[in-house]
């Protein structure tokens, strides 16, 4: 019997030495692999069936038998120990994507900073409740022309020649005979003549007027024309049109009331008040302590301009009215000078929207 002498170095295991290779060249292929699908494939060629390992275990068979069960579980174990690592290299792997991801990712779950959402200017929201209130009780909305002739915006509308509102002083003229409307008022004469009665319509849009520019006035404006045309038609039904209007746009609290005018297009004439929604009539700064304010003019279609338009007046009535657009803006936004609306600055527009 060989005695070993303690010197000497132990005889070198050919199996431990293989399953040290072994971890080693794991190790090596570990350290290269960049994602799951190089993970799987070190996987395959380490602990697969025709793997490594496997290779290795088949040397058992070759051992005396002594030796063979000591030699299962250094395979067994260093198996184990390869699983461990792979495991380990895929949750760091795991752990490395998911940082990337949320580096990139949007976190739905922040604090969002409030988007600036745009809005209707006042102008064209008051115009579009307005025509809102009236397509509502079955008034079709027309658009006119802002270039109109003499004939459309004074003379058909009974206007006299020598009325101070047609000198150049007045409106804007482009040539004789051609200027810019006045008022809305024309669209009455030309919808009539297109479309025979009964009729029901309301014209919103631009108008001019050579004003200087203060706190009231601006050259251009906005109105909203209203035109009934049917037989019977009275002032009352003017009235209560005009109420149910203003309480859509104001307020449930809103009156209407009529004082005698003179238009030329109309008889009888009226200009429209309503309680202002400043005060609900009990007098303040906006209305100059009245508990009115001014809002259009309004009264019944003079015979001669229902005959001009080619209708007849024995056989219908019909009712007009005019009203201020940026009135209704400013009553509405509590606005005391007409530039802010033309003027545009996104912070007032944005306190208003
Ligand atoms: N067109 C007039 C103006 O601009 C307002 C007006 C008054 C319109 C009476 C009407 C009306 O339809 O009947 O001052």
């Amino acid at each position: 019997m060989k005695l070993e002498s303690p010197e000497e170095p132990a005889a070198i295991d050919p199996l431990s030495e293989e399953l040290r290779a072994l971890a080693e060249r794991l190790q090596g292929a570990l350290a290269e692999a960049g994602d799951a699908t190089a993970l799987e494939a070190i996987r395959v060629r380490f602990l697969g069936r025709s793997g490594e390992i496997t290779r290795a275990s088949r040397t058992i068979g070759s051992l005396p038998p002594a030796e063979r069960p000591e030699a299962g579980k250094s395979i067994n174990a260093a198996r184990v120990e390869m699983e461990t690592r792979i495991a380990a290299q895929a949750e760091a792997l795991g752990a490395r994507a998911f940082a990337a991801d949320l580096a990139t990712a949007i976190d739905v779950t922040f604090p969002a900073t409030a988007l600036a959402m745009g809005g209707l200017h006042p102008i064209r929201r008051a115009m579009e409740d307005a025509c809102a209130y009236f397509e509502r009780r079955g008034f079709a909305v027309v658009l006119g022309n802002e270039i109109e002739t003499d004939y459309y915006n004074f003379d058909a509308l009974n206007i006299p020649p020598d009325h101070p509102a047609r000198e150049g002083l007045d409106s804007f003229y482009l040539r004789p005979g051609v200027l810019l409307r006045t008022h809305t008022s024309p669209m009455q004469v030309r919808t009539m003549r297109a479309v025979p009665p009964p009729l029901a319509i309301v014209v919103p849009g631009k108008a001019y007027r050579r004003d200087a520019i203060d706190a009231r006035h601006s050259p251009m404006f906005h109105q909203i024309e209203g035109l009934l045309v049917a037989p019977g038609i009275h002032l009352g039904h003017l009235k209560g049109v005009l109420t149910g209007l203003f309480r859509e746009l104001f307020g449930p609290a809103q009156a209407v009331r009529f004082r005698p005018s003179f238009f030329p297009f109309t008889e009888p004439s009226a200009e429209v008040d309503t309680t202002c929604p400043g005060c609900d009539g009990s007098g303040c700064k906006t209305c100059g302590g009245s508990g009115w304010i001014e809002i259009g003019g309004a009264g019944m279609v003079h015979p001669d301009v229902l005959r001009e338009s080619g209708y007849d007046p024995a056989s219908v009535t019909g009712w007009a009215f005019g009203v201020g657009i940026e009135r209704i803006a400013m009553v509405r936004q509590d606005i005391d000078d007409i530039r802010v609306l033309f003027e545009n600055d996104p912070r007032v527009l944005a306190s208003l929207a």
